[in-house]
């Protein structure tokens, strides 16, 4: 039997590499994705693809692979980059990485929640360029989180882990979702409101949803309208669920305190972009899950779904289980 030929587009843990031992691996050597052309090529000539959220693996790559290429393995647990239907389509399995950064992402989250309502950016800058004012009453004085309300939109694994956090800070847990865990939200004294009931009476609004075309751009200018002119936005899921113009306009004209996002539409943030201007809001690049441990089990849970995929196994963490429904199994 010819050895299986797999393609992954960077480096990620030797000791995930190591499980693919006896496969024919190609890395991708850049720390820049690589171009849609390099996926075309290699997608025509593996059968197995492991990618990363910065990869958009579209209808094209997919049809390059079609005959040859038998499973697609996204080492993250959101796969919006990755199109699903054509995927299911030609056939293919496509796996991701739930359960695994969760609580590393929640923790993350509460990192911004706290730095940008106690301002700890705006303040080590500024101790950067030797400013350190006297202790005063009024010096850098920012907003009380322990006591807050925290509306959370998405309660998922993520939301629920940051809902676990917030009570330790004893704080107020609003959530909504579409398919509301009602058991969870007991569980962790969490409210149910609609969407622009939760925007009205919460002190921090963090999404927690995935992109998807009825998540796209679901924080414009009229829901950031709609929130307190105290209150902070986090955003920890997909840029494209803020519109960045919204955004925008809401932290330069003061229609809400503050944001903190870890992501943006587009990544990386055009260097120009008028957002890094201001200092209501603390940005960081797409880092939630960058821990060491985690980053591990992810890459760990990426080639274990890409050896299922490989052996026409099912693989454990499917984004497309429709597809064994139609091909294999
Ligand atoms: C990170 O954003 C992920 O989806 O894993």
């Amino acid at each position: 039997m010819n050895v299986r030929s797999i393609f992954i587009t960077r480096k990620i843990s030797p000791k995930a590499i190591d499980k693919l031992a006896g496969l024919q691996i190609r890395i991708w050597p850049g720390d820049d994705p690589p171009k849609k052309e390099n996926l075309i090529h290699e997608a025509a000539r593996s059968d197995g693809l492991l990618c990363l959220l910065t990869d958009p693996i579209d209808e094209e790559i997919i049809n390059a692979g079609k005959g040859r290429l038998k499973v697609i393995s996204q080492m993250a647990v959101g796969y919006d980059n990755v199109d699903i239907n054509a995927a299911t389509k030609a056939g293919i399995p496509v796996g991701h990485t739930p359960g695994v950064l969760t609580e590393t992402c929640a923790d993350f989250t509460f990192g911004l929640i706290l730095a940008i309502s106690r301002r700890i950016v705006e303040s080590d800058h500024q101790v950067r360029k030797n400013i350190w004012e006297p202790w005063g009453p009024d010096v850098l004085i920012g907003q009380e989180v322990n006591g807050s309300t925290l509306g959370l939109v998405g309660f998922g694994r993520i939301g629920q882990a940051v809902a676990k956090r917030a009570s330790g800070f004893d704080m107020k847990i609003l959530f909504y979702d579409p398919t509301p865990d009602e058991n969870k939200a007991a569980e962790l004294d969490a409210e149910y409101t609609e969407l622009d009931d939760l925007l009205k009476r919460s002190d921090f609004v963090s999404l927690h949803t995935a992109l998807n075309a009825e998540t796209f751009h679901l924080m414009d200018t009229t829901r950031i309208g709609v929130m307190k002119k105290s209150a902070y936005l986090i955003n920890t899921s997909r840029g494209g669920v803020v519109d960045p113009e919204a955004l925008l306009w809401a932290l330069e004209n003061k229609v809400i305190r503050g944001a903190a996002i870890d992501v943006f539409e587009p990544e990386p943030i055009p260097e120009d972009h008028p957002l890094l201007k201001l200092d209501n809001i603390v940005i960081t690049p797409h880092i939630a899950s960058a821990s060491n441990t985690t980053r591990e089990k992810m890459a760990l849970m990426a080639v274990e779904n890409l050896i299922a995929g490989l052996e026409n196994r099912k693989m454990p963490y499917c984004a497309n289980p429709q597809v064994y429904a139609d091909t294999q199994q």
